[in-house]
């Protein structure tokens, strides 16, 4: 049986409290916390940096922190990322000029690397790195916002990239992200997602326990 990883978004959770948002998603059942990362240039809207990252783990968060950058250029925030405590560091292929050197700079910082592919997006991207990474983001939306609404056109790009995978006999994390609630997560899972991303599908709701479970009872039904 599939592993399934479920990986909240903290774009939607309250701000002012996040280390509480984070702690009761945790308890709640998620296994990574996704970290979605906006320069108000890759993309049109603005987040935040490694430094609240750094406050999650010195509040106690220890489970992995997906780092999800939407930033231009990338190379220059990942050494302050790994440093924050990010798990894995994934960016845009279109975002930085030399993919295979950003990887390295991933690696030799302490992290796993993925790369994260927009719906527009070719998965030829995909070919010369299989090897270097450890996650592919497949963005469901076209990133920027949470709250927006699956692309379906992306369901036979999932496919495709789990053959990648598959053939590539490596252990990668294809997460899907953008759009994920309770009632579209084992519809996704059938063209091969294993993690999931969820913003405004989990800390949009009032009982994140109740979600994540429902989220998982849904998973056990494929
Ligand atoms: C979009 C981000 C997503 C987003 C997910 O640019 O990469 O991670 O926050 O939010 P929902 O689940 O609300 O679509
Ligand atoms: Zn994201």
């Amino acid at each position: 049986m599939t592993d399934f990883k479920i990986a909240p978004s903290i774009l939607s959770a309250n701000f002012a409290c996040l280390g509480k948002e984070v702690e009761d998603v945790i308890e709640a059942g998620a296994d990574f916390i996704h970290f979605d990362v906006m320069d108000n240039h890759y993309v049109p809207n603005l987040t935040f940096g490694p430094v609240i990252c750094q406050s999650l783990r010195d509040f106690g968060i220890k489970v992995p922190i997906d780092v999800h950058l939407m930033v231009e250029p990338v190379d220059e925030l990942v050494d302050s990322f790994a440093q924050a405590g990010a798990t894995f560091i994934s960016f845009h292929p279109e975002a930085t000029s030399d993919i295979s050197n950003t990887i390295n700079l991933i690696k030799q910082a302490g992290c796993r690397p993925g790369l994260a592919i927009n719906p527009a997006t070719s998965l030829d991207y995909l070919k010369n790195c299989i090897e270097e990474i450890d996650i592919i983001i497949m963005m469901s939306v076209n990133p920027g916002f949470a709250g927006q609404s699956f692309i379906p056109e992306v369901l036979d790009k999932l496919t495709l990239a789990r053959s990648i995978i598959t053939e590539s006999g490596r252990e990668i994390f294809l997460e899907i992200d953008g759009g994920v609630k309770a009632n579209n997560i084992a519809s996704i899972a059938k063209y091969g997602a294993d993690a999931f991303v969820s913003g405004s599908g989990i800390f949009g709701t009032s009982n994140y326990k109740k979600t994540i479970d429902h989220m998982r009872e849904e998973l056990a039904q494929l």
